[in-house]
């Protein structure tokens, strides 16, 4: 059987942080499903198949790394893919609160599906997609935060939305 994590997100747009955690995640599972979905509290800067898209080109040097969409409830895809572990990034306390809430949620929901927490390399511990559109939006520089596809995409996005 195989031992498969669903690591499910806005990922609008997907940062160094993600993809770390994703990495990391591969090295422990045999089977990691990047799974990009709409969050209901948040409008998106990129539509969720742009997201699905960056997010594929990113990873798609890593062979047990899979990037699907979903709607509906998180706990429902993870039965579909047959995975019962969740796997959420922890950058500082701050994220503690709304991730309890998460998994605890989850938990009633599903109670045999788990949720575990990996924390990012040092170096993507303030990164967040909300800040780097942010600092995309004002012209600062992403390079080391974002893969090249996403600079591009965001640069692409702003320049358009001031044309408009
Ligand atoms: O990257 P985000 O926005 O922090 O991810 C939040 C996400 C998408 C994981 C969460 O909103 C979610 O699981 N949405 C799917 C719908 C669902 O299952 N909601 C109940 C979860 S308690």
């Amino acid at each position: 059987m195989q031992n498969i994590v669903v690591y499910p997100g806005t990922f609008d747009p997907m940062t160094c942080g993600h993809n770390d955690l994703a990495i990391r995640a591969s090295q422990l599972f045999d089977k990691v499903i990047v799974a990009v979905t709409e969050n209901t509290r948040k409008k998106s800067v990129f539509d969720l198949e742009q997201r699905v898209k960056l997010a594929r080109s990113i990873l798609s040097q890593q062979i047990n790394i899979e990037v699907l969409s979903f709607s509906g409830l998180l706990v429902d895809f993870c039965k579909s893919q047959k995975a019962n572990v969740v796997l959420r990034g922890l950058r500082a306390v701050s994220d503690f609160e709304y991730e309890f809430q998460l998994a605890g949620m989850n938990r009633r929901l599903a109670p045999d599906i788990e949720t575990i927490f990996l924390t990012p390399a040092q170096d993507y511990t303030f990164v967040s997609s909300t800040l780097v559109r942010e600092v995309a939006e004002l012209g600062g520089d992403i390079s080391t935060l974002v893969h090249p596809e996403v600079q591009d995409a965001l640069q692409n996005h702003f320049e358009n939305q001031i044309k408009d």
